[in-house]
């Protein structure tokens, strides 16, 4: 595996594996990896025969009082664990490769309403953050098929959504949550719980769980199942920012006839905001 810091060597690269008729898969993470972004590039296998990761932490996607300073930044083992993996080309820029005319002021893209609502209303400019530097990375890697995990399911459908309307030809794979064996979803921030917290933070799986039962057994009484899963959750404490039942499409209320829902929450434990979703059908 090659680890290239600019965006001109991963261009020339990529190119030439098109050039050879290579079908090019692409993992954006930003680093600290776990067994959860290893998930993505083997999916990614499915999907490609050149496999490129970027690793970079994205100051626009954090608010000012979020943990862009703290977030865990291990690059050697990242390194290591991509080139297991079997990925072929490691991106690791700095900023200023990224944002030459500064983060602040920098162009951006935005796809208002998916960006504004659940994650988007606690953390006002994350997900322009997040669009802004996906665009600029599919920009620079040019690949044919990117694969963004469905732990981040609103991240998900910001990035469906701005791939289609700005008409980017790459096509987005979604890939199933990594859970440790309590349940608890794979996340660089659950480096920030303590033991007993650790110890709880299954509980926001089997909620969720508890309220996609009652989905998948009929009951649309969809206020009454969001409200239980917040007393829930709050009750053993943790503090909650939302936990909403939504169709999977769009993340909007559910329609009657709407078959495909999501039921997500976000709920703070200690120093850690834990975010996790379970999509359920009903028939
Ligand atoms: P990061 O949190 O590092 O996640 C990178 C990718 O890994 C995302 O697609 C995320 O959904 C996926 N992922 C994280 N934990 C996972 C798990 N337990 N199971 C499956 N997939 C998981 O998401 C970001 O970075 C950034 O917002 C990024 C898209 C890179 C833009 O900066």
């Amino acid at each position: 595996m090659e680890t290239v810091t600019t965006s001109a060597v991963v261009r020339e690269r990529v190119r030439g594996w098109h050039r050879e008729g290579r079908r090019v898969a692409f993992v954006p993470t930003m680093g600290n990896l776990h067994p959860g972004h290893v998930s993505l590039i083997e999916a990614a296998r499915r999907h490609g025969e050149r496999f490129v990761a970027s690793i970079f932490v994205n100051p626009m996607q954090f608010g000012p009082n979020e943990d862009f300073a703290h977030y865990p930044r291990t690059p050697r083992e990242d390194q290591r664990m991509l080139s297991t993996a079997g990925c072929d080309l490691m991106f690791m820029p700095e900023v200023a490769e990224i944002y030459p005319y500064g983060s602040e002021r920098a162009t951006r893209v935005d796809v208002p309403g998916l960006s504004r609502i659940l994650d988007g209303e606690f953390r006002p400019g994350h997900f322009e953050g997040v669009s802004t530097v996906v665009a600029k990375l599919f920009h620079i890697v040019e690949p044919d098929v990117a694969v963004f995990g469905e732990k981040d399911f609103q991240q998900l459908a910001v990035i469906r959504r701005m791939v289609a309307e700005l008409c980017m030809p790459v096509e987005i794979v979604a890939a199933p949550t990594a859970r440790d064996a309590d349940g608890l979803a794979m996340s660089s921030r659950n480096q920030y719980l303590t033991p007993a917290e650790r110890a709880l933070a299954p509980k926001i799986y089997a909620t969720l769980q508890a309220a996609a039962n009652r989905v998948r057994a009929g009951d649309a009484e969809f206020a009454s199942i969001e409200r239980s899963g917040l007393q829930a959750l709050e009750n053993a404490g943790f503090r909650l920012d939302y936990f909403c039942v939504r169709q999977a499409a769009d993340l909007g209320a559910p329609a009657p006839e709407a078959r495909e829902l999501v039921v997500l929450t976000a709920a703070r434990l200690g120093r850690a905001r834990l975010i996790d979703n379970v999509q359920v059908s009903r028939s």
